[in-house]
């Protein structure tokens, strides 16, 4: 999501156990609506797959209802970057497609997504894949208490520039806990010891968009909803992975994991 203005405070034990458990249940009913993904099964039944499987965890979807999104997860296929709604699209082989995934568990949030890919995709479809999890990697492994967001930035842009692929510069991470989007936002560009400050015990998200050609994207609106949905201007494809984190005082911690 693009930018929002609310300030992070450091979460108490008990705040921070609850972002533990939001976020496993993220992780698992993403990881869980993905094994569901072949040929033939269209992205509203994917959809209906991850709401079940959140309400028999315990949990909400979080996105039904947000700023009027009607659906619980955004499914982004190919060429769009982000936001993708579920509809009565059929997956075919040699497609990839985003699945993000945001649970409600105790008041708390928990963010995740991944690039699936179908069967089997040409070789631009798999390399491109595979440097958006490296991307999202390299930005986690940036992460210092007390650094900044441009270090996370920085160093994603760089991997992805080599790749030969570019990043989204106007969408990326967020903070989130007891808001789904907040401070700060978690550009995938930037400059080592800029943007803002990486608080030890707040959360954020760390989600690149690695685009297979342009950085530009052209933005369509979702009917009733404030939420926009965004395809690459070029139509070339579009990849990424999502992690929600928890900063420490000596480094941080993967939340969205089984
Ligand atoms: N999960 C998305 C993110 O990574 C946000 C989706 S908001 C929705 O920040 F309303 F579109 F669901
Ligand atoms: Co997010
Ligand atoms: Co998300």
């Amino acid at each position: 999501m693009s930018k929002s203005s609310r300030t992070p405070v450091p979460l108490t034990k008990d705040e921070i156990e609850k972002m533990r458990v939001v976020c496993k249940m993220a992780a698992k009913v993403l990881n869980y609506t993905a094994s569901k993904v072949k040929p033939g099964i269209t992205t509203l039944e994917l959809d209906k797959i991850a709401n079940d499987y959140t309400e028999k965890l315990g949990g909400t979807s979080a996105c039904i209802g947000y700023y009027g999104y009607p659906f619980a997860t955004c499914i982004s296929v190919n060429e769009v970057v982000c936001h993708g709604t579920p509809s009565d699209y059929v997956i075919k082989e040699g497609d990839i497609l985003n699945i993000d995934v945001t649970v409600k568990k105790d008041g708390f949030f928990g963010d995740t997504s991944k690039t699936v890919m179908v069967g089997k995709v040409s070789k631009e479809a798999s390399d491109l894949v595979d440097a958006a999890y490296n991307a999202m990697m390299i930005g986690i492994e940036a992460i210092k208490p007390n650094g900044y967001t441009g270090d996370i930035g920085f160093e994603t842009n760089k991997y992805v520039q080599r790749r030969g692929y570019t990043t989204v510069k106007e969408i990326g991470g967020h903070g989130i806990g007891k808001t789904f989007h907040m401070d700060p936002f978690v550009p995938a560009f930037g400059k080592r010891g800029k943007g803002e400050k990486i608080i030890p015990w707040t959360c954020f998200t760390v989600e690149p968009m690695v685009n297979e050609g342009v950085e530009d994207f052209d933005e369509y609106s979702i009917p009733n909803s404030e939420i926009k949905y965004y395809i690459t201007t070029d139509k070339k494809l579009s990849a990424q992975f999502e992690h929600t984190i928890l900063i420490t005082d000596k480094g941080y911690e993967i939340l969205t994991l089984e």
